[in-house]
């Protein structure tokens, strides 16, 4: 096993200059962070603070013999270069384009370094951003997109991109997990991830070096919770890293996970039993919603719709349960009469849109729900506290969603939520619209809703009008656009979330 040591530049970088003030552009002083996030203070680039940095790395490259040490090079806000004497001086001198080339600069300063030393770099995939300095290697986060580049310009790179590789997120059911940071990765999810991506041919692949697993822990207070967000998903991604996954034998797989749990429990190792967990999906078919289970063995899956707590004698499933009105299902996995999970509690809202046509003018990130536009009608509405599961995501963009009720209806009230996490990157919209039509091409707009309304309500829309007929509906929803200076990822796009559009 070798350790890549990260020492992160120039952004993340408060903590250290809360004790080196003279290392930033303003000069400080400056508070190490209580919470997390992407702070404007960042490493300024002169000379002193290169002999600082160049200090530490040769610290760490004494104590850490890999070929490689990582300098981070994520989340660098370009606000106080912008705005610093030095830094634009920089600038003009060095003929640099604007502050994302002098990014290009900083890393490219670091890396002859490094070289020097006799080692290489990696960061994340901003060290594209402006020009990637030669020998770098690349790790992949934000996506596919920064690891698919690199490879073809011939850098090596692992592949370590949200919505396999982040193992901060929800592994289980999300309500009856531990807070996490969002996101829903299961232990199959990652056991299907294909480290290299379709888009490049076979001598490109030949530079994906493998993927990393990342465990950030805003989340987790203790080690032992650290260990539960690893266990088992770190065995799926060893399998996959080895090669010897095989998605299309995933029960085997299980089946081995399983027996590494009893050697884990005897060793004390924390982890997660979310396998045993009832797995759920909504199917549609000709306007008809089915509420699919899954789990280990079918039989052993037991269920209520009375609101009582599923126990070995309860309903036993046998196929997918129609969903034809408002109620609440408890599902559990039993073995030899007992109870191998814990509940899940699954509330259906049947409304006028319930598994009706939905068409939806840009796509929704395939990383949330898979990216069906049936999410909005599915019949669940989406856990405002989590974000795991159930909600739908539109990265820079707008949702527009046109519903056919397939013949005229009165309707007198539409709900929808939209999720508030800026730590995450989700914002409330600018707006929102609704609007209806008889014949899908006149749209008449009954209601719109301004982003400080939206606000007081925090995201939650439930709107109750004079009623009105119409075949279809059509809600519009402006994302908020560009993350602001001072918010984590300012200067990426703002997602946009939505759950659920109820209409009675
Ligand atoms: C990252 O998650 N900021 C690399
Ligand atoms: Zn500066």
């Amino acid at each position: 096993i070798t350790v890549v040591p990260e020492i992160e530049m120039p952004g993340h970088a408060v903590a250290a200059l809360a004790a080196y003030p003279e290392y930033s552009c303003t000069g400080g002083p400056f508070e190490v962070a209580k919470i997390w996030g992407v702070l404007d203070d960042v490493f300024c680039p002169k000379p002193e603070t290169f002999a600082f940095l160049e200090d530490i790395l040769s610290e760490v490259i004494e104590l850490f013999p890999s070929e490689y040490i990582h300098i981070g090079g994520d989340e660098c806000p370009k606000t106080r270069w912008k705005d610093c004497p030095h830094c634009q001086k920089l600038i003009q001198e060095k003929g640099l384009q604007d502050e994302h080339e002098l990014q290009s600069y900083f890393i490219q300063t670091i890396e002859k370094f490094v070289n020097n030393k006799g080692r290489k770099i990696i960061g994340w995939d901003e060290i594209l951003e402006g020009g990637l300095a030669p020998n770098a290697a690349v790790m992949s986060w934000r996506g596919t997109e920064g690891g698919i580049a690199a490879a073809q310009e011939k850098h090596f790179v692992v592949m370590s991109p949200g919505s396999h590789c982040y193992f901060d997120h929800y592994q289980g059911e999300p309500k009856n997990e531990p807070l996490a940071i969002g996101g829903y990765t299961p232990l199959h999810k990652v056991y299907e991830y294909q480290p290299i991506p379709e888009a490049l041919n076979e001598e490109e692949s030949t530079f994906i070096l493998g993927a990393q697993a990342n465990i950030w822990t805003e989340y987790m207070k203790t080690f032992d919770h650290v260990q539960y967000m690893i266990f088992p998903r770190i065995t799926a991604m060893s399998e996959v890293l080895w090669g010897t996954a095989q998605p299309a034998h995933y029960e085997a797989f299980e089946n081995r996970v399983v027996a590494h749990m009893r050697d884990w429990e005897k060793k004390g190792i924390r982890f997660s039993k979310a396998i045993y967990e009832v797995l759920s999906s909504v199917e549609i078919d000709t306007g008809n919603l089915y509420y699919n289970l899954k789990a280990r063995q079918p039989e052993g899956i037991r269920y209520t719709n009375d609101g009582t707590e599923p126990h070995e004698n309860s309903r036993s499933y046998s196929k997918a349960i129609p969903i034809t009105k408002s109620q609440t299902i408890k599902t559990a996995y039993f073995e030899n009469e007992q109870a191998k999970s814990s509940v899940i509690t699954q509330d259906f809202v049947v409304s006028a849109s319930t598994g009706k046509k939905i068409h939806l003018e840009y796509a929704p990130s395939k990383n949330f729900s898979q990216g069906k536009p049936e999410t909005l009608i599915d019949g669940i509405q989406g856990d405002l506290e989590r974000f795991g599961k159930n909600w739908l995501g539109f990265s820079g963009k707008d949702l527009v969603a046109v519903i056919d009720f397939e013949k005229p209806i009165s309707f007198q009230k539409v709900t929808l939520n939209t999720y508030n996490g800026i730590s995450s990157w989700i914002y409330l919209p600018r707006k929102v619209e609704l609007l209806s039509s008889l014949d899908g091409k006149t749209y008449k707009k009954f209601l719109d809703l301004d982003e400080k309304t939206i606000q007081k309500n925090n995201g939650v829309i439930h709107e109750v009008f004079l009623p009105l007929k119409a075949r279809y509906l059509k809600v519009v929803v402006q994302n908020y656009g560009t993350i602001p200076n001072g918010q984590p990822g300012a200067g990426n796009a703002a997602w946009l979330f939505i759950d659920e559009i109820i209409v009675e």
